[in-house]
């Protein structure tokens, strides 16, 4: 793989990507993390064309500020074969950033076998931005100071002690606790677990 065809960004610009956030932005993957697929909007929000991520790992969009643990947690949810959903920070091209909640879903074979996966994001309200950003930096700390388990460690605790559910409740808990008026109900049954009202329903 020539890993040249998507450089990442040379510097951070702490600044958002302008793109259309009433739109889903959607990638495939293979069960590695490889980028199979992409549509319009994730090429707008990242900033990449597609023929640079084609084939290459999707920590291409990993932004420095998020911290492994959440990625950690959510690659246990994806090999035990489970849907998962995890609000992102994604680093663009040119070092921008766009917050997501993204939806994860697992792809099956005929017989039920995961062949892959598949990412539906959509943009967050700053409130929830505000409500997950604080918790993102301390494990961001911990992580740079005392190590990544100590962070596990301290997520885990936090969790349970402060919110009393897992990851994947909590985030869809932040919507809820934001009274956003979105429709839970929807006719489209592409996503057939978990955020489908979010995604679809307004
Ligand atoms: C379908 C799918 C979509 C993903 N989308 C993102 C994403 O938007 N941003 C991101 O940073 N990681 C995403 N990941 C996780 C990456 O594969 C990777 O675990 C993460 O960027 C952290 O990098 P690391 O595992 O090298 O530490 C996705 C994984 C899958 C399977």
């Amino acid at each position: 793989m020539n890993t040249n065809l998507a450089p990442r960004p040379k510097k951070i610009i702490d600044e958002e990507v302008k793109w259309d956030t009433s739109s889903i932005i959607i990638s495939k993957t293979d069960l590695k993390g490889t980028i199979l697929y992409m549509n319009d909007t994730f090429e707008e929000a990242s900033e990449y064309p597609k023929v640079e991520l084609v084939g290459e790992p999707h920590n291409i969009i990993r932004h420095p500020d998020m911290p492994k643990v959440v990625f950690k947690v959510l690659w246990k949810a994806l090999k035990n074969e489970e849907n998962f959903h995890a609000i992102v920070k994604n680093l663009s091209k040119t070092g921008r950033y766009y917050w997501v909640i993204t939806d994860f879903e697992v792809e099956r074979d005929q017989n039920g076998k995961a062949t892959g996966y598949t990412g539906r994001r959509k943009s967050i309200p700053q409130s929830v931005i505000d409500k997950i950003e604080p918790l993102y930096k301390t494990l961001l700390k911990i992580e740079q100071v005392k190590g990544e388990k100590a962070s596990e460690l301290y997520f885990n605790a936090y969790l349970e002690e402060e919110i009393g559910k897992p990851y994947n409740e909590f985030v869809l808990d932040l919507f809820d606790q934001q009274n956003l008026n979105f429709q839970k109900q929807t006719t489209r049954d592409t996503i057939k677990k978990g955020l489908t009202w979010f995604f679809f329903g307004d």
